[in-house]
């Protein structure tokens, strides 16, 4: 897997494998989902399922060839993620794990940003995460919570910080009271390009990582039909041509890919060249369609 380095030379893979969360599992449907043989099949068949099939997924992905993983305390069962690498046979040292701290952490303040810090570390079974970040900058709660997750990268707990969801004048704040960031994660995909934030950036340093890459397979860009004539020329697919998009302007995308196919369509983006017209012509497809929520104008206690 390539990667890309990161200010402090630590080398992140230069596409990551964000899973989410097992999928919900499924009642009966010809009987009362309240019925004591529905409430039975959940508990022992459906979520066990449920369970088994994500941390199959995960194992899969470290094997077809993702070396790291984003993942946050918000999503809870980072115990599965430790499974899945366990499964996988691939070393914890060859994997890059995100650690993420959850908005409910941070509104509660310091002492729970540092009891989640200690309990991702427990849940994955592991001394260290390859990067910590939050998953918002909660207002009022941010700039504390970037305190102790500076604290926990001298203390070694983290090879590396970042932040998640910032903007300019986040990022201004967070370099006044600690560390610059060596990552921000945000939403990027063809059909919101963000330009200038990543611009911004990167003329600073701070390695842009882009989650919703795909933009959930949006039928407004992978309908495209100069997206399909670029596909073509390559012998690609649509996917990798939007990746492959990404990883040229020097993000790292976040792609949630769970089923083994999209797998490895996803890692085997590193073959083949996109034109610099080509690029130019997937960025035309911007429409600042914004996916997910705005970090200025969102309900941060249901993220
Ligand atoms: N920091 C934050 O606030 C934040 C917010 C949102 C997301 N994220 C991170 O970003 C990750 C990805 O974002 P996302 O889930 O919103 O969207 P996404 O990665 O843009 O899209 C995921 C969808 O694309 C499908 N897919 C993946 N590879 C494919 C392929 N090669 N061909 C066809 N379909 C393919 C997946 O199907 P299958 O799963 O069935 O393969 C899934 O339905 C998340 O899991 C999370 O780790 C972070």
């Amino acid at each position: 897997m390539e990667t890309v380095k990161l200010y402090n030379g630590v080398e992140i893979p230069a596409i990551m494998l964000g899973p989410g969360i097992p999928a919900a599992p499924k009642g009966l449907s010809w009987i009362n989902e309240r019925s004591l043989l529905n409430r039975a099949w959940m508990k022992f068949v459906a979520r066990p399922r449920a369970t088994r099939n994500f941390i199959d997924a995960v194992a899969n992905g470290l094997r077809v060839g993702f070396r790291g993983i984003d993942f946050s305390a918000a999503y809870g069962c980072g115990g599965l993620i430790a499974d899945a690498i366990e499964q996988s046979g691939v070393g914890r040292k060859d994997v890059f794990l995100t650690g993420r701290i959850s908005n409910s952490a941070q509104f509660k303040g310091r002492i729970a940003v540092e009891d989640q810090i200690k309990r991702v570390l427990d849940e994955y079974r592991t001394d260290y995460v390859d990067i910590l970040m939050f998953h918002w900058p909660v207002t009022e709660c941010y700039e504390t919570t970037w305190k102790v997750i500076c604290d926990a990268h001298k203390k070694g707990l983290a090879r590396s910080i970042g932040v998640a969801n910032c903007h300019p004048h986040h990022l201004k704040v967070l370099m006044e009271v600690g560390l610059k960031p060596m990552v921000n994660q945000f939403e990027i995909h063809p059909l919101f390009t963000q330009k200038d934030l990543i611009k911004f950036n990167q003329d600073l340093g701070i390695t842009v990582q882009s989650y919703t890459p795909i933009a959930r397979m949006d039928q407004r860009l992978f309908r495209l039909p100069a997206l399909l004539k670029i596909a073509e020329e390559h012998g690609k697919s649509l996917v990798q041509v939007v990746l492959r998009w990404h990883v040229q302007q020097g993000l790292v995308p976040v792609v949630r890919a769970n089923k083994p196919s999209h797998q490895v369509d996803s890692v085997s983006i590193f073959d083949f060249e996109l034109t610099p017209d080509e690029m130019d012509t997937i960025d035309g497809f911007n429409i600042d369609s914004r996916l997910r929520y705005h970090p200025d104008n969102c309900d941060f206690t249901i993220l």
